[in-house]
């Protein structure tokens, strides 16, 4: 997946947000890139910044070796995440 390339994305499975890297794929690309995403970093800015404002503690209740991925749909996640704070 673009996204996932080693050779773009140095440890491009590892969760970091303080990457600098600009050009991944995750809206698309060109003419039908994203019209939602303007929408969407705005939502997330506040979602995350506030989230862990408000709680801290918040952890995974959990471990992360039991979490169920959604592998086999058209929209990638979780099927449950149990978590505690
Ligand atoms: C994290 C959330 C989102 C992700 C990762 C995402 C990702 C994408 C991707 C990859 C495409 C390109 C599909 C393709 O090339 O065929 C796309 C297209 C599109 N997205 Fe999003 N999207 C998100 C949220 C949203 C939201 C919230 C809206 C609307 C409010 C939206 C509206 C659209 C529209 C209208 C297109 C079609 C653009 C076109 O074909 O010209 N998206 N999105």
């Amino acid at each position: 997946m673009a996204n996932r390339d080693a050779a773009a994305f140095p440890d491009p499975d590892a969760l970091d947000i303080h990457r600098t890297a600009r050009h991944h794929v995750a809206f698309g690309y060109g003419v039908h890139q994203c019209l939602g995403q303007p929408l969407v970093r705005v939502e997330l800015q506040v979602v995350y910044s506030t989230l862990y404002r408000r709680i801290p503690t918040l952890a995974l209740a959990v471990p992360l070796a039991e979490l169920n991925f959604k592998e086999d749909m058209l929209v990638y996640g979780v099927h449950e995440l149990p978590v505690t704070w």
